[in-house]
């Protein structure tokens, strides 16, 4: 049921743009190309048989393209993904790539990939049974480039690549929660493995996989470092710390890859010709807005909108049983796990116009001109 209600959601949005698509044909415009995992997911996971879902309501109640209906997002509302898309001028939100109306001119669009659960390595998020690793998700982009040549030509689809598509990546999270930090699954990775080489393995699957990308012709990237994993309240809550205070081990190996993570940018920056890669700083961002929630109009960060569980709502995941708070704007975080609609408007801000604490060497509306 949930299944066929995204499908109707997909087909009643792609009707509300027919003008759009026809237009594109002829010239394409801004695209995104979108890799990562539920944070950015914009339904990929309601094709999988997995236990990471949120096809379910109350997700979506905020997404206005589909009515408040669920879509597969894990928000109430729209991703960073989505409204990046609408302030670069995108007339369309980028369609997940296991939809099967993802064909066609509607690529022009750019495509999504991201999975819930995925990570970096694909042993990450083992738990959900099912979710599609960055690996795979790159796989899924040769496809794509496939069909590009096909539906624009061959030269006409490096042009789009190199110069109208934005490539971001945002992935890392699950390694750390669903891997390295979950103990029925990785306590003999976590025995025998320091933090130091679980991360350099990150780090290098990492390259090899934006190494790929590149030589499939992007050239435009923007990769998010991990955000401050100890001040979910899904961490808050199992660990029961204060209200103003974070869990350290899950902020320490976050700040640990995201030092390696900022080397990593800076040598692909360098060795590869005709590339941008730019840092989004997630995790000094989403502090930002937990340090200063009140001046953002927020009244709580550290308890979840949507779920139950603990001194935080932190511990069962959001769905149709769940309690909901009243004020959904005046929560950062909506879930155990995800920042609400209006954080993730917040956060969108300080990446498409901020100035480089957030977003370097220059931000995502630079990008786009270049
Ligand atoms: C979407 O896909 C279905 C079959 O997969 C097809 O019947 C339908 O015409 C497509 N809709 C659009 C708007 O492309
Ligand atoms: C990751 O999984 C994919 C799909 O199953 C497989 O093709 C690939 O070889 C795997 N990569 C590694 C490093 O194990
Ligand atoms: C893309 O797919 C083709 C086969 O169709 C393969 O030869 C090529 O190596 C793939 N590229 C990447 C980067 O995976």
């Amino acid at each position: 049921m949930a299944r066929l209600i995204s499908i109707l959601l997909f087909l009643s949005l792609l009707q509300l743009c027919p003008k759009f698509i026809v237009s594109l044909t002829d010239e394409p415009g801004s695209a995104s190309f979108v890799f990562g995992d539920s944070l950015v997911d914009s339904g990929n996971n309601n094709y999988l048989q997995t236990l990471s879902k949120a096809d379910i309501p109350p997700n979506g109640i905020d997404f206005k393209a589909s009515n408040g209906q669920p879509t597969g997002r894990f928000t109430n509302g729209r991703t960073i993904a989505d409204i990046v898309g609408e302030q670069l001028g995108q007339a369309s939100y980028a369609l997940p790539f296991l939809a099967p109306n993802t064909t066609g001119a509607a690529i022009l669009n750019g495509v999504n990939y991201a999975s819930g659960g995925g990570g970096i390595v694909n042993g990450t998020g083992a738990i959900f049974v099912n979710r599609i690793g960055l690996e795979v998700q790159v796989d899924f982009f040769n496809t794509t480039r496939k069909q590009l040549d096909e539906v624009l030509g061959e030269e006409k689809a490096k042009e789009f690549l190199m110069k109208k598509s934005i490539f971001s990546v945002t992935i890392g999270s699950n390694d750390f929660l669903n891997n390295y930090l979950f103990p029925l699954i990785s306590a003999t990775v976590r025995l025998n493995q320091s933090p130091d080489a679980f991360i350099d393995n990150l780090i290098s699957t990492l390259k090899t996989q934006l190494t790929r990308l590149y030589s499939l012709d992007a050239r435009k990237f923007v990769v998010g470092n991990v955000g401050p994993l100890g001040c979910i309240p899904y961490q808050k809550s199992i660990t029961r710390v204060n209200e103003n205070e974070c869990v350290s081990l899950p902020n320490q190996l976050a700040v640990q890859y995201n030092a390696q993570l900022r080397e990593l940018l800076a040598d692909l920056n360098k060795n590869l010709p005709g590339a941008r890669f730019l840092l989004a700083n997630v995790y000094d961002l989403v502090m930002e807005v937990i340090t200063n929630y009140k001046s953002y109009g927020f009244k709580t960060a550290s308890v979840a909108c949507c779920g139950n569980g603990g001194q935080y709502a932190g511990i069962i995941p959001c769905g149709p049983t769940s309690s909901m708070c009243d004020d959904r704007s005046a929560h950062v975080f909506w879930d155990p796990y995800h920042p609400s609609e209006a954080a993730n408007l917040v956060i969108t801000k300080y990446l498409v116009d901020g100035g480089t604490k957030y977003i370097s060497p220059i931000n995502l509306r630079q990008l786009r001109d270049l």
